[in-house]
């Protein structure tokens, strides 16, 4: 390739690069679109991103502005709602369930049956249990080794609720902001996290 030819190539590489706006690139995915059928539960709206999952969805190694991501964790901090009635921990046992099952929300399931958190897909929590993922940091021992201080408490609720309180683009699912978990499922995987009796603190 001749000198010159190169120079226009690059040139236009640049001018095509130049259009392409962060913004363009994350919300407004075309090919996405006219890829994706809406089916069951699982309609076309869950392609419009919201300004966190936007700012949240550039290219690998991009890093999200100190103040988009300042703003970001304070809404989903100012978001997070505890329970009025200031009990934030249910039964273990039914928190297992919900930390084991990773049904819901996709377009097979029935809306009528309760999420689950699909907690393993991501933590290891129970030692006993052999299989989990590993995209977020292990949970075993929660309980025994962070206590129940009522800072403790709130903190692990605010986590669940919604991670970006924290983590500005975290990878964890909204699960109380988004509607994945109920108040009641929530004060239930938090007593499976707390309980002493709980396989966690096993
Ligand atoms: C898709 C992966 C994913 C799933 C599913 C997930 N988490 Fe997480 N979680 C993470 C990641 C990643 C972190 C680390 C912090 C971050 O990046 O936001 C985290 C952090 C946490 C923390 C804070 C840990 C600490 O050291 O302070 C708690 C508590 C937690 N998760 C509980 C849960 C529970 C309970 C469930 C199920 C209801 C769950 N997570 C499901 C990815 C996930």
């Amino acid at each position: 390739m001749s000198a010159r030819c190169l120079v226009a190539t690059l040139s236009l590489l640049v001018l095509v690069l130049a259009t392409l706006s962060p913004t363009t690139m994350a919300g407004d995915n075309e090919s996405l679109t006219a890829s994706y059928r809406a089916k069951g539960q699982a309609g076309l709206d869950r392609l419009q991103q919201s300004e966190m999952q936007q700012a949240c969805s550039g290219p690998v190694g991009m890093e999200v502005a100190a103040d988009v991501a300042t703003k970001i964790q304070k809404a989903a901090m100012d978001g997070v709602v505890l329970p009025a009635d200031g009990k934030l921990l249910g039964q273990w046992e039914k928190g297992q369930k919900i930390a084991q099952t990773g049904t819901g929300m996709q377009s097979s399931d029935d809306p009528a049956t309760p999420n689950g958190g699909n907690c393993y897909a991501c933590h290891q929590l129970a030692p006993e249990e052999i299989s989990f993922g590993t995209l977020g940091p292990s949970l075993a021992g929660y309980g025994k080794i962070r206590g129940q201080s009522e800072a403790m408490l709130k903190y692990t609720w605010t986590r669940i609720w919604n991670s970006h309180a924290y983590s500005a683009c975290s990878h964890m699912p909204r699960f109380g902001d988004a509607k994945i978990l109920t108040e009641e499922q929530i004060r239930d995987v938090m007593a499976f996290l707390f309980d002493p009796a709980s396989p966690v603190n096993k």
